[in-house]
């Protein structure tokens, strides 16, 4: 019997997510395996939204940002008992293994699959916040940093023009990893990020703008992510306390979708080549990862990242503070 697995993307989506799934059917059909994709993540396998998917259906998808899959935040699957319809789903299909492709938590949720059915799974990491232990990339982050680059570039112009202080709010409600690149490669002159929340005192960053305008500057861009609070608040009080018109502006969902970077694309195709190579070789009760580490492609054991919290390179954050002066 030929070997049959099931594909969902979950979680935020991420550019690059449609890459990974040409990936996983395309070596998936030259190894002989059936695939069935599964619409609206694990909302849709509790809903049996299960279809077909041969190479035809993966032409042209490559440039594409979003999930051609679909994919919904799904309360009900956080419930063993809504989960069960889902396992019956599963095992109707025949399905040996189970292909993931998300976020950090979605990770949580597949190995909560196999854990309670047996059946092997691989994730593959997607998501705009890079915050996703065991591997340096996430597929996504690339494009989501050249994205919101290109806002910083633009308001850079009209706070140039204007002479004006920006706060730029950027996506990542638990993790500044986004926010850290952009900002250092968008020449912020502060950023601020909720793992460093800590360090965020307005005193201080009126002080560090005061200084940049005492020695000629005549605008600043802070990089705030949107974890650390809501921008429109924090301009209010920098105008407030420095008697100036300070800016603000949310980039929102803009840097979720759009045209997947050459980056992107790579590691969705090589991720979902490497799912479908472990896949095959997996046994029963065995969850996994793909991941980039050091510039290599591995494949890890769920088991040892699960729970572990991706850190920011705090080293980068202290530089910008030489670079900003
Ligand atoms: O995980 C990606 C992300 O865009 C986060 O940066 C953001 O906080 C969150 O998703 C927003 O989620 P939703 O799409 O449910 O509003």
């Amino acid at each position: 019997m030929p070997m049959t697995i099931a594909l969902l993307t979950t979680g935020g989506d991420a550019p690059g997510m449609n890459a990974a799934i040409r990936g996983v059917v395309r070596t998936a059909i030259s190894e002989g395996i059936e695939v069935f994709g599964i619409e609206e993540g694990y909302s849709g396998l509790l809903k049996n939204y299960f279809i077909d998917i041969g190479l035809a259906g993966v032409s042209g998808i490559i440039n594409k940002g979003g999930t051609i899959l679909r994919t919904l935040r799904s309360k009900d699957f956080h419930l063993e008992s809504k989960r069960k319809i889902g396992y019956e789903n599963l095992f109707d299909h025949k399905i040996d293994g189970i292909i993931v492709i998300g976020g950090d938590g979605s990770r949580k949720g597949m190995y909560a699959i196999t854990k309670e059915t047996g059946i092997p799974s691989v994730f593959i990491p997607a998501s705009i916040d890079n915050d996703v232990f065991g591997t340096d990339y996430t597929i996504g982050f690339d494009t989501a940093v050249n994205t919101a680059l290109d806002a910083i570039d633009r308001i850079r112009d009209t706070a140039a023009s204007h002479e004006r202080v920006f706060i730029v709010e950027i996506m990542g409600r638990d993790h500044g990893f986004l926010t850290l690149e952009v900002g250092l490669a968008g020449g912020a002159e502060l950023i601020l990020i909720p793992e460093l929340k800590q360090e965020i005192n307005m005193d201080k960053i009126c002080n560090t703008l005061f200084t940049g305008f005492k020695r000629g500057k005549n605008s600043s861009i802070i990089a705030m992510a949107e974890g650390v609070g809501m921008s429109s608040n924090f301009a209010r009080i920098i105008s407030k306390k420095m008697n100036i018109d300070a800016k603000y502006s949310v980039l929102g969902y803009i840097q979720r979708g759009g045209t997947p970077t050459a980056f992107s694309r790579k590691l969705g195709l090589v991720f979902g080549y490497e799912a479908v190579k472990i896949i095959k070789k997996m046994k029963a009760g065995q969850s996994k990862m793909t991941g980039i580490q050091n510039n290599k492609l591995v494949s890890i054991n769920l088991i040892d990242v699960i729970n572990k919290e991706k850190k920011i390179d705090k080293k980068l954050y202290e530089m910008n503070k030489i670079f900003a002066i």
